[in-house]
């Protein structure tokens, strides 16, 4: 079943699909600043924990999803230089700004490769890769249990999935405070640094529509993983689930 991915309603898979696509298109060069911005360089403290807990040695090939401008694939590979990574998105202008920062070097010397990707029907052979990452991803797939069975198909067995999504904070103040600033803060900082305050305003419902931790846990359970654990940051605002591929 697909939905709706600003609402969590039934709803054919191109409505979201050609509003992400539009979103990440227009978005894609403002992409990096707003990130830093609207979260006050918490991102930055999520991407950290996600390193913390993603187990990558420098024999593996990594898959990453939903990559957008590399922020993740350039993370991974300063930080555990695998053998090669695989920096995947639906939309090739996100890809574009990242294959511009590889040609800076952001890399540090790892093989990354860059291609256009739907996470829902992935064009790789089974068992091909030890790891997949996925930072603020799998909330914009309307069909999220094909794109899990499609990650699930493509990891090694034993293999890991690391995945890095905006949450929900289980403290009810925290909640109320988080929900105010996402309803009326998150499309006007979006439309300030952006121009684009309609796409901040998809963020904030998609954010507000998507599973809790336990919730997005079971639909991993659902596609087939197992062990599967999850940190929260920033009272809950992030959190970073790991799950396996069984032997
Ligand atoms: C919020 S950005 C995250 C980018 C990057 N992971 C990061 O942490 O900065 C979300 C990305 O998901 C991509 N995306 C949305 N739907 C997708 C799909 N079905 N398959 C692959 N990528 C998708 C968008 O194009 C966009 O680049």
């Amino acid at each position: 079943m697909s939905i709706d991915t600003a609402t969590g309603k039934e709803a054919p898979a191109e409505l979201s699909s050609e509003r992400v696509k539009d979103i990440f298109a227009t978005i894609a060069k403002k992409y990096e600043r707003f990130n830093a911005v609207s979260s006050f360089g918490a991102y930055k403290a999520w991407l950290a924990g996600m390193m913390r807990q993603a187990s990558i040695g420098p024999d593996d090939d990594v898959l990453d999803v939903a990559g957008g401008t590399g922020d993740v694939a350039f993370t991974v590979a300063r930080a555990k230089h695998p053998r090669h990574i695989q920096c995947t998105d639906l939309v090739n202008e996100m890809l574009d700004v990242a294959r511009a920062h590889y040609a800076d070097g952001a890399a540090d010397g790892v093989p990354v490769d860059f291609e256009v990707v739907d996470a829902q029907n992935i064009p790789y052979a089974d068992a091909t890769y030890d790891v997949i990452t996925m930072a603020y991803g799998i909330r914009n797939m309307p069909d999220r249990p094909r794109a899990l069975a499609e990650m699930l198909r493509v990891l090694k067995p034993g293999g890991s999935l690391v995945c890095l999504e905006f949450s929900t904070p289980p403290n009810r103040v925290w909640r109320a405070l988080y929900n105010f600033y996402l309803k009326h803060l998150i499309p006007f900082w979006g439309g300030l640094i952006t121009g684009d305050r309609e796409g901040f305003v998809y963020l904030a419902r998609s954010i507000k529509a998507f599973p809790d931790q336990q919730g997005l846990a079971t639909l991993m359970e659902d596609a087939g993983f197992t062990d599967i654990t999850w940190k929260n940051y920033t009272g809950g605002i992030a959190a970073v689930h790991v799950a396996k591929k069984p032997q």
